[in-house]
């Protein structure tokens, strides 16, 4: 059955010059069969670049309308239109009116993992991967970082020279990693490493041996002489983990980080959506014009 569904894929996506992004949070099949998987701004950069005439983004609805925005020629389908990221939408109406007119000199920093309507309001996009250096090449000094405030925290920790101000935004999913079940896992693998996303909470991030991006974790992971890790970000990385280090050990939280919004992108919805060309991204030229700049700059500040 499923041998089925996924040749049908590969056939529809011959004859209509599509390409299956996906990211690492998505299910382990979609990943095997996609033409690119990887972090949210390896995925901007390659949705931008794409020559292809139609995109399937398997992510969640951020990263479809990111890859609209900065290709609004182009047709960009998502396997499921319901799959959100919640954090996207974690900015209070009116705040980054009131930090503007608060401070001079502001930079609205605006996290990927977030509504084009917050990125047409902010100066520029960042990633887990780039927070850091575009923050620190900025020139203002007091920045709002929106939507997450443990990215936030980690990226002022990390450039002490800013006056970051922080917004109460976070990811339900990273958030809810819990201190003592990391704790459990170092103290029953004493030589673990513990590979941490930054948008957990400041005391997860103080138990860890390295912080970045899922692509991050998973070159760090592969880099290492180290033979086992516990992983502090969703699940679906451990395919990629897996797939690159097949004689190394990963272990994750008890309770173990899942995206129910990325688990959406079912094999099914993706045929369906190659099919049926349902489930289009529209963002409106309004919209789309005010919200490619602060992607282009992150774009270009990245280079
Ligand atoms: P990355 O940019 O590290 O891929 O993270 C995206 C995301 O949604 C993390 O929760
Ligand atoms: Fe959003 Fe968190 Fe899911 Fe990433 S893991 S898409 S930040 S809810």
């Amino acid at each position: 059955m499923k041998t089925q569904v996924k040749k049908e894929i590969l056939k529809l996506k011959e004859e209509k010059n599509a390409v299956i992004l996906a990211h690492y949070y998505a299910p382990d099949e979609v990943q095997e069969l996609a033409d690119f998987v990887g972090d949210s701004f390896y995925l901007a950069k390659i949705a931008k670049k794409s020559t292809a005439d139609i995109i399937v983004f398997c992510g969640v609805y951020f990263m479809g309308e990111s890859a609209k925005t900065l290709n609004p020629e182009k047709k960009v389908l998502m396997p499921s239109l319901a799959a959100d990221c919640p954090m996207a939408h974690m900015v209070a109406e009116g705040k980054i009116e009131e930090m503007r007119e608060r401070y001079d000199d502001l930079a609205v920093v605006c996290y990927i993992n977030s509504t084009a309507e917050l990125k047409s309001k902010s100066d520029v996009c960042v990633t887990s991967s780039n927070a850091i250096s575009i923050v620190k090449s900025l020139p203002n000094k007091n920045i709002f970082f929106i939507p997450d405030k443990n990215l936030g925290a980690f990226v002022a920790e990390q450039v002490p020279e800013k006056n970051i101000i922080l917004n109460d935004g976070y990811c339900p999913i990273h958030n809810a990693i819990s201190v003592e079940e990391v704790k459990w896992e170092k103290a029953n693998h004493p030589n673990a490493l513990v590979l941490t996303h930054p948008e957990c909470e400041a005391e997860i991030l103080a138990l860890s041996d390295y912080i970045g991006s899922t692509s991050e974790i998973i070159s760090y992971a592969k880099e290492s002489s180290c033979g086992e890790f516990i992983i502090c970000t969703e699940e679906g990385v451990e395919f990629k983990l897996q797939k690159d280090n097949p004689e190394k050990k990963f272990y994750f939280p008890k309770t173990r980080p899942c995206c129910a919004d990325m688990k959406l992108n079912t094999l099914e919805n993706l045929l369906h959506v190659l099919r049926t060309e349902e489930n289009e991204v529209v963002v409106s030229d309004k919209l789309s014009e005010a919200a490619i700049a602060p992607l282009d700059k992150m774009l270009e500040l990245a280079r």
